[in-house]
């Protein structure tokens, strides 16, 4: 496991793009998988503005997205979906054939789980997951207790998260109950992962899950196992480490 330390967000950001970028140089068509949340938001704006600037070109990278919630409409602005647009591919030279989502109003839940579950496989699996951490541990919408051996399902949100992605819809009332998310064994299948965290309420739950057991009651605990995992941090969320 690699961790890197940055000393202000800017870095932080500038790391993880690079992780990236190096990538594509290496594999244009490259698989990504892409989270969401406060924490990758510096990292896309990097990323747009190499794109700007051709010092990346997106134009063959395969991308889906991780998670997303369930149960409300694909333009929701609240949606993983809609984010990820608005963040990331209105600023970069993808292709839309070559972006994938989990669709967030499936008339059968279990179809789009293995729908999902397919569509990584016939992609040759992820060569990239980009990974936050919530203040539980859970990994994508893996809340913990979630079964390690577990590929993608439809998940019930803990109160803590829904709280935590209120600025997403503008009031609990309308965060979704349930969520549908990469497993912890799809997260664990991808090449390499590289999970990223700031901020002084991170530092706790990052000392845990990279030091800790490995529980499945701490979801991120997991990452200790995979073989290609590279952790970025901002000083304030490797505060105990
Ligand atoms: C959310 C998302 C995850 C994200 C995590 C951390 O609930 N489902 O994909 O990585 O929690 O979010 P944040 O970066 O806002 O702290």
């Amino acid at each position: 496991m690699k961790i890197v330390v940055k000393d202000d967000r800017q870095q932080f950001d500038h790391a993880a793009a690079l992780e990236i970028v190096h990538l594509i140089h290496a594999k244009p068509h490259a698989v990504i998988g892409l989270a969401t949340g406060n924490t990758p938001k510096g990292l896309y704006k990097v990323l747009g503005e190499m794109c700007k600037k051709k010092e990346v070109d997106f134009s063959e990278v395969i991308t889906l997205n991780l998670d997303e919630y369930l149960g409300i409409d694909p333009d929701n602005p609240g949606s993983c979906r809609c984010y990820l647009q608005e963040r990331f591919y209105d600023h970069v030279n993808t292709k839309q054939e070559n972006t994938y989502y989990l669709n967030s109003h499936p008339h059968d839940y279990e179809k789009e789980c293995k729908r999902y579950d397919q569509l990584i496989e016939d992609l040759g699996g992820i060569d990239l997951l980009i990974l936050g951490i919530g203040h539980n541990g859970h990994l994508g919408f893996n809340e913990p207790s979630t079964p390690f051996g577990s590929t993608v399902h439809v998940c019930p949100l803990t109160d803590r998260t829904r709280t935590a992605n209120i600025w997403s819809f503008g009031s609990k009332d309308k965060v979704p109950t349930e969520g549908i998310t990469m497993g912890i064994k799809s997260i664990m299948n991808c090449k390499k992962l590289m999970m990223l965290a700031n901020g002084e309420a991170k530092a706790d739950i990052v000392h845990k899950a990279l030091y800790d057991k490995i529980t499945e009651k701490t979801p991120a605990s997991i990452l200790q196992l995979h073989n290609d995992v590279v952790i970025i941090l901002d000083e304030d969320a490797a505060r105990f480490i």
